[in-house]
C-alpha cells in the first residue's frame, strides 16, 4: 500500500455523459495503484439520502415540487451523504470519487431554476461541511446528445430532471461552464463526445498531474 492521504474527486455534467463508467474507470486506475477508493452518487450514497433522491427525481401527481424544496432536498441528501459517509472515508484515509456533488445544485437549482446564488453558496457550505472536493471533472456535452445517449439506453422511470426541456439543460450546461472558468485549480472541463478511452486517459492524467 502506498501513503494514503483522502483525496475527494468529483465527476459533474449532464445526463448522459457518460460520468458514471468514468468513475468506474478511475475507480480502477486508482485502486491498482494503491489507493484504497470509496464510490459514491447524489443526491444519494447512504440510505436515507437514497430515499430522499427517489423522492427529488421522480414524485410526480398535481403537488408540484418548488424549487426551493428542491434545493433543500438536495442538500439536506448531501448533509447526511456528507457525514455519514464521506467525510469518515476520507478521514480513513480513502479516497472518494463521488457522482455529482455541489456544483449540480449551483447548475441545476441556480443556473436552471434561478434560485439565488448566495444562498446556494450558503447552503452549498452548509451541507458539505465545508469540504469543497479537490478535484472536479466536468464532462461536458450539448444537451440534444446527452438526450440522444439517453433514450437509447433503458428508462428507469420517470425523471424530473430529464423531463424538463432543452432549454433548461442548455442552461444547467452554461452553469457548469460559468463555474469552471470561475475555479480552473479544482474544475477540469473533459469534452465529453471523445471516446471512452480517450476521456479516460485524460482523466488519469490530471488526476496524475493534480493529486498524486
Ligand atoms: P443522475 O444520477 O442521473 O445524474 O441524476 C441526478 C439528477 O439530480 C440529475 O438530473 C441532476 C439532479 N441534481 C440536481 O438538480 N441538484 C443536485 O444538487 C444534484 C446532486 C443533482
Amino acid at each position: 500500500m502506498v501513503e494514503k492521504k483522502g483525496f475527494f474527486i468529483t465527476f459533474e455534467g449532464p445526463e448522459g455523459a457518460g460520468k458514471s463508467s468514468q468513475v468506474e474507470r478511475l475507480a480502477s486506475y486508482l485502486r491498482n495503484k494503491g489507493y484504497e477508493c470509496l464510490l459514491t452518487r447524489e443526491p444519494g450514497g447512504t440510505s436515507l439520502a437514497e430515499k430522499l433522491r427517489q423522492v427529488v427525481k421522480s414524485h410526480r401527481g398535481p403537488e408540484k415540487v418548488h424549487p426551493e424544496t428542491e434545493l433543500l432536498l438536495m442538500e439536506a441528501a448531501r448533509a447526511q451523504h456528507v457525514r455519514e459517509l464521506i467525510l469518515p472515508a476520507l478521514s480513513a484515509g480513502k479516497t472518494v470519487i463521488c457522482d455529482r456533488f455541489f456544483d449540480s445544485t449551483t447548475a441545476y437549482q441556480g443556473g436552471a431554476r434561478n434560485l439565488d446564488r448566495s444562498t446556494i453558496d450558503e447552503l452549498n457550505m452548509f451541507a458539505a461541511a465545508g469540504r469543497k472536493p479537490d478535484l472536479t471533472f466536468l464532462m461536458d456535452l450539448p444537451p440534444e446528445e446527452g438526450f440522444r445517449r439517453i433514450a437509447s439506453r433503458k428508462s428507469e422511470g420517470f425523471d424530473r430532471f430529464e423531463n424538463e426541456k432543452i432549454d433548461f439543460h442548455r442552461n444547467v450546461r452554461k452553469a457548469f461552464l460559468e463555474l469552471a472558468q470561475a475555479e480552473p485549480e479544482r474544475i477540469k472541463i473533459v469534452d465529453a463526445a471523445m471516446d471512452i478511452e480517450s476521456i479516460s486517459e485524460f482523466i488519469r492524467k490530471s488526476v496524475d498531474e493534480s493529486l498524486f
